[in-house]
């Protein structure tokens, strides 16, 4: 069984005068994205990688790695406007074309496990399509644009959804191909599968595995990284 693995890196960050995106800050002494690949890379399961990039940050990613010997890279392709276009740039990459299963994970979540990824991947050739989850804390409510409330989901049936996402890889082609190009923004590559009328299980997510967003996600992953949390 072959897996390819697709980290969507291209976001670019949107508030005018950032500096670099998140994926390239460094964290624990390297970058966040760096950190990220090698999980990827010393997993016995995965055998290539494909990385979705904006063109302003490919001579960067060349140079990371040529340093750190990230031979599992197979391409770097172009990512698009939106998340989704990324996935489909290198879901449509050759490099994907032999393998059985496909993870899609986020640049931007390096507080991973080897063993975390290889769970995802048996999950995914069992049920075709499996993504982490876990319970929440707090209590969601569904609010109008005023702030008002609608509704409050029983807390017991949701579950907050991470990456690593793993999908045979027939299920995620033929989903992407059925999705419209434009019309809607997916948040997630699994309602994408959703959409395309396939079964998605979620299975044990991982505690440590934030997406880093705030200065406070930083805070907590750097000691993730470090091994201090
Ligand atoms: O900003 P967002 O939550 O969508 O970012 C999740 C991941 O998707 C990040 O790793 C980001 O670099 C990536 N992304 C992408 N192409 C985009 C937007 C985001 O690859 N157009």
């Amino acid at each position: 069984m072959k897996t390819a693995v697709i980290i969507p890196a291209a976001g670019v960050g949107r508030r005018y005068g950032a500096a670099l995106p998140k994926q390239f800050s460094v964290l624990a002494g390297d970058p966040i994205l760096l950190h990220t690949l090698r999980i990827f890379q010393a997993s016995g399961a995965v055998d290539s990688i494909v990385i979705a990039l904006s063109e302003l940050h490919r001579s960067r990613v060349q140079q990371m790695l040529n340093a750190h010997h990230l031979t599992k890279v197979a391409a770097l392709v172009t990512g698009g406007a939106e998340r989704q276009d990324s996935v489909r740039r290198a879901l449509e990459n050759e490099a994907t074309a032999e393998a059985d299963i496909v993870l899609v994970h986020d640049a931007v979540r390096p507080c991973i496990t080897t063993d975390f990824v290889e769970a995802i991947i048996e999950a995914a050739a069992v049920h075709g399509a499996a993504i982490p989850g876990l319970p929440l804390k707090e209590t969601v409510k569904e609010v109008d644009a005023g702030g008002k409330v609608q509704a409050t989901p029983p807390r017991a049936g949701l579950r907050s959804i991470q990456t690593p996402q793993g999908f045979r890889r027939e299920i995620l082609k033929q989903a992407y191909e059925q999705a419209p190009a434009d019309a809607l923004v997916f948040t997630d590559d699994a309602a994408v599968v959703e959409k395309a009328g396939f079964n998605v299980q979620v299975v044990d997510g991982l505690e440590s595995n934030i997406k880093i967003t705030t200065p406070a996600d930083r805070w907590l992953a750097e000691r993730f990284l470090q091994g201090t949390a």
